[in-house]
C-alpha cells in the first residue's frame, strides 16, 4: 500500500532527527559522496541497502543490466557531474547474477526497444566466445557473462573523455567491477579496477592498470 510507504517516511524521519537533530538540516546543505555507483536497475540490488551506505554517501546511477554506452547522455551527465563536481574517488560498476538483462540478451527472442539497449551484453558475449562455449550449464555461463560484461563497462568508461581528462589532472581515482550475488547477498571484486597513475599520464586511451596506488 503507498500509503504504507509514506507512513514509514515519516517514522524514519522522526527516528533520524532523534537520533540529530541536525541530520536534515546538514544533509540538505551539502553532499559530499566519495563513491559513484552504477549497477542493475533490479529491485533486488539497492546500492545503499547492501553496502550500507546511508544518504549523503554514495551518488547512484542505475539502469537494464548495469551498462556504459558511449552515447548515454543520462550515464555521461551523472558521471561528469560526479567526477568534476562531487569529486568522487571511486566508481563501482556493479552487477549481479541472475541478471535478467543479461538472460534477454541471450534468449534469441524479440522483446523490443531493450533488444538495442542489450547489444553490448551480445558483442561481449561474441568476443568472448570461445571461453563461454566451454561452459556448458547455461545459468554458470550466462553468469560468466554477467561478470565479463561488468568488465567490459569498466574498461568502456575508463576510455571515456571525462574519465581520461580526470586521469590526466591527476586526480585520484579508481573504477572497480564487481559482481552481487542474489543467493548470497554478497559482493565480490572481480580485480578489473582501473585507475589513473598518480603522475597524472592515464595514457592515450588507455588507463595505466599497473597503478595500484591510490585505493
Ligand atoms: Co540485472
Amino acid at each position: 500500500m503507498l500509503t504504507d510507504l509514506l507512513q514509514h517516511n515519516r517514522r524514519w524521519a522522526t527516528g533520524k532527527l532523534l537520533e540529530d537533530p541536525d541530520y536534515f538540516k546538514r544533509l540538505s546543505a551539502l553532499q559530499r559522496p566519495e563513491y559513484l555507483w552504477i549497477g542493475c536497475s533490479d529491485s533486488r540490488v539497492p546500492a545503499n541497502v547492501i553496502t550500507g551506505l546511508e544518504p549523503g554517501e554514495v551518488f547512484v546511477h542505475r539502469n537494464v543490466a548495469n551498462l556504459v554506452h558511449r552515447g548515454d547522455l543520462n550515464l555521461l551527465s551523472v558521471l561528469e557531474f560526479a567526477v568534476e563536481s562531487l569529486g568522487v574517488g571511486h566508481i563501482i560498476v556493479c552487477g549481479h547474477y541472475g541478471c535478467g538483462g543479461v538472460r534477454a540478451a541471450m534468449d534469441g527472442h524479440r522483446h523490443g526497444i531493450i533488444d538495442h539497449w542489450l547489444q553490448p551484453i551480445r558483442d561481449v558475449a561474441d568476443d568472448r566466445s570461445s571461453e563461454l562455449e566451454t561452459i556448458h550449464d547455461t545459468e554458470t555461463r550466462l553468469n560468466r557473462l554477467c561478470e565479463l560484461s561488468i568488465e567490459a563497462q569498466v574498461a568502456g568508461l575508463a576510455r571515456t573523455p571525462i574519465i581520461q581528462s580526470a586521469w590526466k589532472r591527476g586526480k585520484k581515482l579508481s573504477i572497480h567491477g564487481w559482481v552481487y550475488g542474489l543467493n548470497d547477498g554478497l559482493l565480490r571484486d572481480l580485480d578489473c579496477r582501473r585507475s589513473g597513475c598518480s603522475c597524472g599520464e592515464a595514457g592515450a586511451g588507455f588507463a595505466a592498470e599497473a597503478c595500484n596506488g591510490n585505493d
